[in-house]
């Protein structure tokens, strides 16, 4: 790599060098490629990919934002390697190979089938993002075409940097530098994640809103460390690219508002959902993800009723039996058995019957959660609530 085997920019502006081991790893690296480069035909790789946090030696507030973000999480985290080891006990050691294709996607750059390099264990990393050339999500596992060297890309136009090249990128300011992961279908032609595909079909994309401008929002930050080069708009997008686990991201995403009737002995209630905030269903990503509605009614004479609306796509294996693990999606013959989410744009409405005496008063409740339990059970499961209201229902006048 120019920009670090000169090792003058790096060297003069930032305060610790980094360790040893790092180095030596990196040099592990390069002896691997060259070993292994004439013998791989696929990618473009002309210099070794770098780990994160050396382009964070320059881009610090980035990459603190990136640090804390489910990308850098997508091979360390507990969810995943659990899933990880499910999906290969069921399905045999050979699967490891799909799953990482996007969960550790520099591995189309290096040989390191034991997973022991940190370019390889930091999962979707810094240099993979900004060495995507192309990305065609056409049909199957989608292919994302890297080359790795000293061109970095992005959407800076007419920059220079004496880090490294730097080249504008029209991908990265569109949805399609996301689809390369966010799109998958399976042999059976059973698109398992859809999320690129639902983006395609809703408003949002007709107004030209990318995936960007709602994840990758822009902050104040700086774009790299003031020492190494003054740049005079100090934003940067959010590279925490924020989701389903953030309640700010959940209320955004839904609306609801509840109209209570009563006539008689019967309380009817007509809740109204709009999905009017996501760029796609609600939930969407991994199937197993939920969005429950429960209703409560609770009355003065001590009488209660409960019911709930789940909002997902339910898939069954080969042999018919319902998938409830996240390591059973991607087996091949999984079938969509329904859906019922929430999609880009739509507003459903639900309408609950509860017999209620005349002369009692009604409590009423209803709450939204997200929900997502990767072991199909208690295990490890998430659950938000994100909104909620109560009404206190009088009696009917006589
Ligand atoms: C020695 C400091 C340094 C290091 C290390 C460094 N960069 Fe940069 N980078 C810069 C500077 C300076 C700019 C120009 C910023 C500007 O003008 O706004 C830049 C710009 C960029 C851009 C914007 C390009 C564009 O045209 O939009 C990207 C993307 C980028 N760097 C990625 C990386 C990645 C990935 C790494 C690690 C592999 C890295 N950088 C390491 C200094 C560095
Ligand atoms: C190389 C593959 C890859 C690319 C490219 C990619 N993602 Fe991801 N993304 C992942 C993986 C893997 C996860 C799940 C990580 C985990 O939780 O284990 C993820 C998670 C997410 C999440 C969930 C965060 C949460 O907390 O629920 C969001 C939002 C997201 N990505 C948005 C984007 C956007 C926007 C882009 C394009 C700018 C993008 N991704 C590009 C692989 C990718
Ligand atoms: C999931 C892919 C992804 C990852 C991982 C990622 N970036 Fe980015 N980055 C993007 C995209 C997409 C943009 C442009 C967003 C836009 O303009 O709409 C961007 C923008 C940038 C820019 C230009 C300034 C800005 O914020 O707009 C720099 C510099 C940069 N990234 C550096 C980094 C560094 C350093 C890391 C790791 C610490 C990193 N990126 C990780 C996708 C990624
Ligand atoms: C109009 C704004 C908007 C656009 C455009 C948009 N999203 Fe989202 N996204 C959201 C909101 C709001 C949520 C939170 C609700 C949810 O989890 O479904 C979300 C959630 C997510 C999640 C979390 C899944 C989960 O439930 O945990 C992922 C992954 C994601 N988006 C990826 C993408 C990708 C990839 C694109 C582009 C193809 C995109 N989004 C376009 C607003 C948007
Ligand atoms: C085409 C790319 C792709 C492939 C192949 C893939 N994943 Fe993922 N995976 C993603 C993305 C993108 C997300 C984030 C979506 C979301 O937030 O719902 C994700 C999220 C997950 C999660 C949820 C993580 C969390 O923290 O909530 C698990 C578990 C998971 N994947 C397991 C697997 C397993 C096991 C395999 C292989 C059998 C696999 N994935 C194959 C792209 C992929």
């Amino acid at each position: 790599m120019r920009w670090w085997s000169a090792g003058r920019a790096v060297r003069r502006f930032v305060p610790a060098a980094p360790p040893h081991s790092l180095r030596a790893g990196l040099a592990a690296v390069a002896a691997t490629l060259a070993a292994f480069s004439l013998l791989l035909a696929a990618p473009v790789t002309r210099a070794e990919p770098q780990p994160s946090e050396m382009c964070g030696l320059c881009h610090r507030d980035i990459y603190t934002m990136w640090r804390s973000s489910a990308h850098a999480r997508s091979m360390e985290s507990l969810v995943f390697q659990e899933a990880l080891q499910g999906a290969k006990a069921d399905h045999g050691a050979g699967v490891a190979q799909l799953c990482l294709n996007c969960h550790s996607p520099m591995l189309q750059a290096v040989q390191d089938p034991k997973l022991r390099q940190k370019v390889t264990w930091e999962g979707v990393s810094c240099d993979f993002c900004h060495s995507l050339v192309s990305v065609d999500p056409a049909k199957g596992l989608p292919k994302q075409v890297i080359d790795v060297g000293d061109v970095k890309r992005g959407p800076i136009r007419g920059t220079v940097s004496t880090g490294h090249e730097v080249a504008y990128s029209d991908l990265h300011t569109k949805s399609l530098v996301c689809a390369g992961c966010h799109e998958y279908q399976n042999p059976e032609g059973v698109r398992v994640l859809a999320t690129y595909s639902e983006w395609k079909d809703s408003g949002a994309a007709k107004e030209g809103k990318q995936c960007q401008d709602c994840h990758m929002d822009r902050t104040a930050a700086n774009v790299v460390d003031p020492r190494v080069k003054r740049v005079s708009s100090a934003s940067v997008n959010v590279h925490e690219v924020p989701g389903g686990h953030s309640l700010e991201f959940l209320h955004k995403a839904v609306a609801a508002s509840i109209e209570p009737v009563r006539e008689g002995d019967t309380l009817t209630l007509t809740l109204r959902l709009t999905n009017k905030g996501a760029g796609h269903a609600v939930p969407t990503g991994m199937p197993g993800r939920r969005v429950i509605l429960n209703v409560e009614v609770k009355t003065s004479s001590g009488a209660s009723f409960k019911e709930e609306r789940v909002y997902g796509r339910f898939f069954a294996d080969a042999a018919g039996d319902a998938v409830v693990r996240d390591s059973g999606y991607f087996a091949s013959g999984v079938k969509e058995t329904s859906d019922s989410r929430l999609k880009a744009d739509e507003r459903r409405v639900e309408t609950f019957r509860f017999q209620v005496p005349p002369d009692d008063t009604a409590f009423v409740r209803y709450q939204l959660h997200y929900e997502h339990s990767p072991l199909g059970g208690p295990e490890g499961r998430t659950r938000l609530t994100f909104l909620t209201e109560q009404r206190t229902i009088a009696p009917r006048q006589p």
